[in-house]
């Protein structure tokens, strides 16, 4: 036997017992004949006491332990004296009479402590320690117990969990694909899926009628401190239902997992749904967060054309908002935002400022193109009060002026200290518009996928104005995140074609990519819709977490690499022969 308790489980009211104890040194004090050692493990941390005057070899052996060796110890529970009452084993220590060494270790390159001194590639390179690290290990554990709930909830709503198959074909809408090598089928390639979102939709058709599974998505895209190229999704899918079934239910769940996992109440009332048209207007985003207001005020009709400043009169797009009682920001205050708006990430050419003065009258950076009236009534359509700062963005394009808007809003909510981690706010963003220009390709393309069902009020418009067919589709919001979306299928073959027509796929092309979809619609597929949680978003921001990667157990980094595995790597060329491949050359 190992062990008899676990570092985190003795109390006051086990003082007299023996026990045997396995862990870590996380750390060793030396005070007179005395050695004090806390050992660690999954569950805690706790005291250890070997004293010199009872036992010099033993002690002698204690003082010669570095930390992170692996030990055994045998000792009794003793009351403290001096007790630690930040520790739950604080009151208690172990009197140790036998001490064996499982293991040593080298001197770790960083601390194994919360609060560590190492940097991010030094822990993700030995992410192994990191993970001992009580404050990650708390992670690890809220994702578990995360997974627990959703499979507990779905499971009593008759969902079942499938798994779909890894390795899959390559398709050609949405991000890139990662793609493996058939050796079986030279010169031909695997993908790996981006989700399973075709494979759901044909349960669907083969009748399992509510689906779900806690599922790796990879996506070979740009990263960011929400994206990972591996990712897990709680991917869920149902027949016979309409939108509202779908937000219901998952209103529902998100209201549970809360409630259960993180301890926070969202109250009985249903979430807000609001037209991504609508988001985009008054916060210049579909994902926006919604803890704070200072919410856009379009001035197009007061401040275009009514003086002399051309920036304004050539705009296709002003609006501002305003930052309750910051009127008193410095010159320097102004400058930093300004420096931040016109940075490469936001692109702004610059932002003009008007404070509300105590007698009500405006001081702004435009005063001398504008009437005092003129300003005044900017002023009042803002509903800014004395002592308010009014910050505006203006641009030719009105999409790109709204989103430089959007990330100054945030920044504002930054800076007011208004984006507090332990406040949630959930929507729902709907009637997504169903395709979206792109300049890349030159044509429209789905904006959530090619299998999002139109609004069947909007499907005359397909052929006549497609770029304002409005898609049965929603994402779930919190807090400026998108932690999930989904959608209406369709599950009419000839309409599934329709929409390749508009995506610009011929028919063939359609057949060649898509066949398997299409076909499977021939044979009775019912109506049905769904949707995919982003498991990591969520857990991290139940964690309070800046990235997640720190809610996912061995990570990427930026660059899309394991700096512990050091993959990718490159292959033995023996593999490459098996594989008839060819590496081209590269500079890169
Ligand atoms: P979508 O592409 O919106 O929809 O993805 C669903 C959710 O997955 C999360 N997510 C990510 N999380 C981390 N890293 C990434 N790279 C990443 N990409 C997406 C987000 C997102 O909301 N098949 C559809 C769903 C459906 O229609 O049912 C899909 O994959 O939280």
């Amino acid at each position: 036997m190992y062990r008899s308790r676990t570092c985190g489980e003795l109390r006051l009211e086990h003082a007299g017992e023996e026990v045997t104890l396995a862990g870590w040194v996380q750390r060793s004090r030396k005070m007179g004949g005395m050695t004090f050692i806390d050992l660690r493990d999954r569950y805690g941390i706790t005291q250890l006491v070997f004293d010199e005057s009872s036992d010099a070899e033993l002690c002698g052996r204690a003082n010669k332990l570095g930390r992170e060796f692996v030990i055994q110890i045998v000792g009794t529970v003793n009351e403290r004296y001096a007790k630690n009452d930040k520790m739950p084993t604080g009151e208690i220590e172990i009197i140790v009479k036998k001490l064996n060494i499982l293991n040593a270790s080298e001197v770790p390159p960083f601390t194994i402590e919360e609060d560590t001194d190492g940097g991010d590639d030094l822990r993700m390179k030995y992410r192994y320690l990191d993970i001992r690290r009580a404050n990650v290990r708390a992670n690890l554990e809220l994702r578990h117990k995360f997974c627990l709930a959703v499979r507990h909830y779905l499971d009593e709503k008759g969902f079942m969990e499938i798994e779909t198959p890894v390795l899959v074909g390559s398709t050609p809408e949405g991000a890139r694909d990662f793609i493996v090598p058939s050796r079986m089928n030279p010169g031909q390639f695997y993908a790996l899926p981006q989700s399973p979102q075709t494979l759901k939709q044909l349960l669907m058709v083969a009748g399992t009628d509510r689906y779900f599974q806690i599922v790796k998505c990879f996506r070979d895209e740009d990263l960011r401190a929400d994206r990972q190229p591996e990712f897990t999704q709680i991917d869920c899918e149902m027949s016979f239902v309409e939108q509202d079934d779908i937000l219901k239910l998952f209103e529902g769940m998100t209201k549970y997992l809360f409630k259960e996992v993180r301890g926070y109440d969202l109250g009985e009332a249903p979430f807000l749904r609001l037209p991504w048209s609508e988001a985009m207007r008054r916060f210049g985003s579909d994902k926006p967060d919604m803890r704070f207001g200072m919410e856009f005020v379009e001035l197009m009709d007061i401040l275009k054309g009514t003086g002399d400043f051309a920036v304004f009169n050539d705009a296709a797009y002003i609006g501002g908002i305003c930052a309750e009682g910051c009127a008193s920001y410095t010159r320097k205050q102004i400058d930093q935002l300004t420096d931040f708006v016109k940075s490469p990430q936001i692109g702004a050419k610059g932002l003009v400022y008007a404070r509300i003065q105590e007698d009500g009258t405006v001081k702004s950076s435009v005063d001398k193109f504008y009437s005092p009236e003129t300003l005044t009534a900017m002023a009042e359509k803002m509903n800014a009060k004395p002592g308010d700062l009014i910050l505006i963005i203006s641009g030719p394009d009105m999409m790109k002026a709204r989103k430089q808007l959007c990330e100054l809003r945030l920044e504002m909510g930054q800076r007011l200290g208004l984006r507090d981690k332990n406040k949630f706010a959930l929507l729902w963003v709907v009637d997504f518009p169903m395709f979206e220009w792109s300049e890349e390709e030159g044509r429209l393309m789905a904006m959530h996928h090619p299998f999002t069902s139109p609004k069947p009020s909007d499907i005359a418009k397909l052929d006549t104005d497609p770029a304002n067919v409005l898609a049965d589709a929603y994402d779930m919001v919190c807090n400026g995140i998108e932690v999930g979306g989904g959608s209406i299928r369709i599950h009419d073959a000839v309409l599934q074609a329709k929409i390749f027509n508009v995506l610009g796929f011929t028919p063939e092309r359609a057949q060649e990519q898509f066949g398997f979809l299409m076909n499977a619609f021939k044979y009775g597929a019912p109506p049905h819709g769904g949707l995919a949680y982003g498991l990591d978003r969520w857990v991290s921001l139940f964690a309070g977490l800046d990235s997640i990667r720190d809610c996912i157990a061995f990570p990427k980094n930026n660059s899309g690499r394991d700096v512990m595995l050091d993959a990718p790597s490159c292959v033995d060329p023996k593999q490459l022969d098996e594989l008839y491949l060819d590496i081209k050359p590269t500079d890169k």
